[in-house]
């Protein structure tokens, strides 16, 4: 049976980490196609993801989320960002894990909580206290970001170096993913 070597990178991680801004940048530097899940899930819907929280609910984005991610995961050649919370769920994280080499982008809650000053497009920190909750979902989630190939701190790097450190990582990787039907 034929190995087939995975080309394909994917970004988690949390929300205004540096995913949709770092992803064209390293999807140009290898040649890869770029793949936003968010903007998927948008486009198939109709609807900017805020729309979709307020008048469907999280739970029918969650599951154009995981639709996204399937319809993408075999692509060839490709950078894959994804929405901070895809890696909420167990049926994503095997997706990432055994397709993809898992790259996740750090920042600290201060930090994000000062991107996104403004920002009306992220219905889960429209809260009265966003830092709070920025930092309450981190630490719910952290165990799930750091299960990832390689992770970078997108605030002590230049968006240049982000990109540099990642690609000299995944050439690198001897956990290069293979997957064992050779789709
Ligand atoms: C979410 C992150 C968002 C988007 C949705 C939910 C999350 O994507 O998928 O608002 O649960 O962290 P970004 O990480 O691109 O902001």
């Amino acid at each position: 049976m034929e190995i087939k070597q995975i080309e394909r990178i994917a970004l988690i991680g949390f929300m205004a980490t540096g995913k949709s801004t770092i992803g064209p940048l390293l999807a140009e530097r290898l040649g890869y196609v770029f793949i936003d899940t968010d903007e998927l899930v948008e486009a198939a819907a109709k609807m900017k993801i805020s729309e979709i929280f307020n008048n469907l609910g999280e739970s029918v984005f969650r599951e154009a989320e995981h639709d996204a991610l399937k319809l993408v995961i075999n692509m060839e050649k490709a950078v894959i960002s994804t929405g901070g919370g895809i890696i909420l769920f167990e049926r994503n994280r095997k997706l990432l894990r055994t397709k993809t080499f898992v790259v996740n982008l750090t920042c600290r809650p201060e930090t994000i909580f000062k991107r996104i000053q403004g920002d009306q497009t992220r219905p889960l920190l429209d809260t009265e206290d966003p830092l709070k909750r920025i930092t309450l979902l981190m630490a719910e989630r952290r165990k799930y970001y750091e299960d990832c190939d390689f992770q970078i701190s997108t605030e002590d790097f230049s968006e240049i170096e982000c990109c540099e450190k990642i690609e000299s990582a995944y050439k690198k990787s001897k956990k290069r993913p293979v997957d064992p039907t050779g789709l």
